[in-house]
């Protein structure tokens, strides 16, 4: 049974949080001034301390450091004024573990004090990973110890010697734009890194930007203007979704990649090209070619160096490395101090489908970082983000036949979706999606999506 200590000189707060802890299973002590707050503390140690901030004695934050040490460092929720923000944030600085407003809401106090004593738990089992808290970031890190990407790691070695033309595969959020980045870094680090998304706007418009045009090609077009091609210089020219190129544009890009000159839109000149192409794509560009979306020719001209990024689903080893490493960019990123992930948790993060690989990882850290208190990440706040499956991004309107996803697909999706609202409570799930329990069961594992208890 853990015992809990509140310091608070407030009589019928103390009776009525004693009364209510009492009745949570909890063991109270209580103490209506700093000094007997003290005394108890450490006579016996409690598991909290609920501390009131203005006590007849002493301000309650400057009670703090002290009150812990002698409690065997358990975790401080202060009871604050409503509006006092300046005196929250000076308790919090003080290594409070949370506050809770007057007058006080029940249900938040006891979630607030299951938190500091699942913390205190986990703190207590020195079972976590720790996140070094001056590890320098550097943006082109990128880390793994699986097989798979140490190959990678050496693949990449080999082409950024090379001015070779590479071709990155991989599901979305695999890391496909990292690593033309880290080629690049390693191969012309010194010069333009021109990227450019190739789904992202219309093709008449990707035409003018990958090319440039001359003045008066089109309404619109006042001045001259250079092509990613002619800006990349002896860089690199990053093409990323390839696969969504249309015919039209697949045709000339077949051309610059044959003859190494482009043509500026509404131009005559051909303007020699020196930079090395990196092209990466969400698509199985094979099949793409299979299904004679893809030039054949095209194709086999972008492959000579094929690098595929493994999905994170089928590389659980790399997850606490890349825990480790996300967090030092988020921590910076959000002036966040996250430095612990318990082990149990990273268990349940490598158990994950990870649809959306490493991005979403990035995004479940970053939605936690900004939802946790104190240095530990704990378990509640691993929200899974409502992201679609795998299948590649396609363009919406015009929708052709081929861009239509299966009933599979779109099942999965949704499955997914009410999965992952319901934060995995299988018995909602089949509520809302209207199935029976089996049946559940059976898409689960059809689809590969993973209890967290499993
Ligand atoms: N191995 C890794 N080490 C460190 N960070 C990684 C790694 N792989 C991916 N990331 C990070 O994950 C995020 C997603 O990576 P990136 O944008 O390169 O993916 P992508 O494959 O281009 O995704 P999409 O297909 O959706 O464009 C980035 O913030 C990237 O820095
Ligand atoms: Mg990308």
């Amino acid at each position: 049974m853990d015992r809990i200590l509140i310091v608070d000189d407030d009589r019928s707060i103390r009776e009525l949080l004693s009364m209510h802890l009492e009745e949570r299973g909890f063991g109270v002590v209580s103490a209506a001034t700093g000094a007997e707050g003290f005394r108890l503390a450490e006579e016996n140690p409690p598991a909290a301390i609920v501390l009131d901030m203005r006590l007849p004695d002493a301000s309650g934050i400057d009670l703090i450091p002290e009150l812990k040490k002698r409690a065997g460092e358990a975790p401080v929720l202060m009871i604050t004024a409503h509006h006092d923000m300046a005196t929250t944030i000076l308790a919090m600085k003080a290594g409070a573990f949370d506050y809770i407003h007057k007058p006080i809401d029940i249900q938040a106090f006891d979630v607030a004090l299951d938190r500091a004593l699942e913390v205190r738990r986990l703190s207590k089992g020195a079972d976590y990973l720790s996140v070094e808290p001056n590890r320098p970031f550097k943006m082109d890190d990128i880390v793994g110890t699986s097989a798979a990407m140490q190959q990678l790691f050496k693949d990449v070695g080999r082409v950024a010697a090379s001015r070779a033309t590479v071709l990155i595969q991989g599901e979305s959020g695999t890391g496909k734009e990292l690593i033309a980045r880290v080629i690049h870094s390693y191969s012309a680090a010194q010069k333009p890194f021109i990227a450019i998304n190739c789904s992202a706007i219309v093709d008449t418009l990707l035409e003018s930007e990958l090319f440039g045009h001359e003045k008066g090609a089109f309404t619109g077009a006042v001045q001259a203007k250079p092509g990613k091609f002619e800006l990349a210089e002896d860089g690199s020219i990053f093409l990323d979704e390839i696969g969504e190129l249309s015919q039209n544009l697949q045709a000339k890009l077949l051309r610059v990649l044959q003859e190494r000159e482009v043509e500026r839109v509404g131009g005559v000149r051909r303007i020699p090209i020196k930079a090395r192409i990196l092209a990466a794509t969400n698509r199985d560009l094979h099949e793409e070619v299979e299904a004679d979306r893809f030039r054949e020719d095209l194709y086999q001209r972008l492959k000579v160096v094929t690098l595929s990024l493994p999905p994170l689903r089928d590389r659980p080893e790399d997850v606490p490395l890349l825990v480790e490493h996300l967090l030092v960019k988020i921590n910076q990123r959000l002036h966040k101090n996250l430095r612990r992930v318990p082990r149990e948790v990273i268990e349940k993060l490598q158990r994950r489908p990870w649809p959306g690989n490493v991005r979403e990882l990035e995004n479940v850290l970053t939605r936690a970082a900004v939802l946790s208190q104190g240095d530990m990440l704990l378990e509640e706040y691993l929200v899974e983000t409502q992201r679609p499956v795998s299948s590649p991004v396609r363009p919406l309107p015009p929708a052709t036949p081929e861009q239509m996803p299966t009933l599979d697909e779109v099942e999965r999706e949704h499955v997914l979706r009410v999965w992952s609202l319901t934060k995995g409570h299988k018995g909602r799930t089949c509520q809302i999606l209207g199935i029976s329990r089996p049946t559940l069961e059976r898409k689960l594992k059809k689809y590969g999506i993973y209890a967290e208890s499993e």
